[in-house]
This record gives structure tokens, sequence and C-alpha cells, in this order.
């Protein structure tokens, strides 16, 4: 290695050290994230009912004691990915927001632009049987200052079974999560009526 200034040298291996770190923590990320096995979209379709959220960030820690669930519709798009759709009660009124998930290469990973902050984020399936639950986890934001993970805990009723619930909990423990940043949206009737 050639010599240089001490300080400068110091300076270099912190960069570096950052950079090799950061390509690591992104790679872990990705890796990590599994997806069901063989997804089928076509069988993930219909309704769902949003009754559990975990993310560390603020937004959950500021909001989480006014949320309730959300009713959500899984619909194709034409390039092959999902039109999630979510109604909710947000001031007492009824709100209905769309996600637009593009298909990502293998089934059940999808890529998702934020319109209002311009941010991409990879979305996958991580585990569903279908008929009951899904757990979505949300992570790897590229763009302005939207750096969180945000799984999710779908379920096809309103009352999700304890067991998705302890799955939906390992899942986000698995993620460094802390029981605080895991809320169940309490069931509501508000809003609930099927938005297609
Ligand atoms: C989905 O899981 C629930 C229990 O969590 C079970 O009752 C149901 O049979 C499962 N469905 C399928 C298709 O595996
Ligand atoms: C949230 O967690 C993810 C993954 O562990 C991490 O990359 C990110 O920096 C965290 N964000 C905040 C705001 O703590
Ligand atoms: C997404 O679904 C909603 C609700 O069904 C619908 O109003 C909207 O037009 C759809 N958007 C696209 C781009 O498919």
């Amino acid at each position: 290695m050639p010599l240089a200034p001490a300080g400068f040298g110091r300076m270099a291996q912190r960069l570096l050290w950052a950079g090799l770190l950061g390509a690591f923590v992104v790679l872990q990320t990705r890796a990590e994230i599994p997806v069901q096995p063989g997804f089928q979209q076509d069988k993930f379709l219909g309704r769902w009912f949003c009754t559990g959220l975990a993310s560390n960030s603020t937004w959950l820690r500021e909001k989480k004691a006014v949320l309730s669930m959300c009713s959500s519709a899984a619909a194709p798009t034409a390039d092959g990915g999902l039109n999630l759709t979510s109604t909710f009660l947000r001031n007492n009124q009824c709100e209905t927001r769309t996600m637009l998930l593009q298909p990502a290469g293998t089934p059940g990973r999808y890529s998702y632009t934020s319109p209002h902050w311009g941010s991409t984020h990879d979305v996958s399936v991580v585990e569903t049987n279908y008929s009951q639950y899904a757990l979505l986890l949300t992570a790897g934001a590229k763009g302005p200052g939207r750096d969180f993970v945000l799984a999710s805990l779908y379920s096809r009723t309103q009352q999700p079974s304890v067991e998705a619930k302890e799955k939906f909990t390992a899942l986000a423990r698995a993620l460094g999560l802390t029981d605080d940043a895991i809320v169940f949206l309490p069931p509501t009737d508000k809003c609930m009526e099927k938005s297609t």
C-alpha cells in the first residue's frame, strides 16, 4: 500500500469501511428477505384486511394509537403486477390508497415507487397460505429519506388466527423490531365495505 498522510489514510479507511459495511448490509437485507416459494398471484387476489403493522418508522410510533384495520383489494395489473387498494378510517373519513406493485422478477417480489416521495421500495410476499393470512414486507428504500422496514399482516377475515399473529410477530422480531413497534390493528366496521 502506498504511504499517505496519516489523517488522509484514516479517513480513506473509514470511508472504505463505511462503503463495505453499507454494501454488506444491503446485500444481507436483500438476501434475507424470503418470498413465499412458488407464489401464485392469482390465488392471492381478492379481499384482505390489514390487521397488523410493524415498522421502525416514526410514523407508526406516532400513529399507532389511532390506527384501525383497513380493507384491501388485490387486483392484477396489465404489467403482471398487483393493484393493492386499501380503504381505512382517517380523521373520521374513509380514505383510499392505491399501491401499484410492479413485478420484480421472482413471483411474489414487487417494486413500488411512491408517487408522493419518488422513493422506490422492494415489496415481498414473505409467506401466505392464500385462504387465511399473508405476511408482506416492504424494505430497501431508494430515494429521499424513506429508510425503514414495514411488515404487514394481511388476513382474509377481521380476526387473524393466533398462528398468523405469531408468524407476524416472529417476522417482526427477526427484523430487529421491538414489541412497541408491532401493532395489531383493532377491528372496525367503518370503511370496511367492499371497495371495487
Ligand atoms: C391456512 O392456514 C389456516 C390456519 O392458519 C388453516 O386453517 C387453513 O387450512 C390453511 N389453508 C391452506 C390452504 O393451507
Ligand atoms: C429500520 O430498519 C432497517 C433494517 O434493519 C434499517 O436499514 C433502517 O436504517 C432502519 N430505519 C430507521 C429509521 O431506524
Ligand atoms: C386500482 O384499483 C382501484 C380499486 O379497484 C381502481 O379504482 C383503480 O383504477 C386501479 N388502478 C389501476 C391503475 O389499475
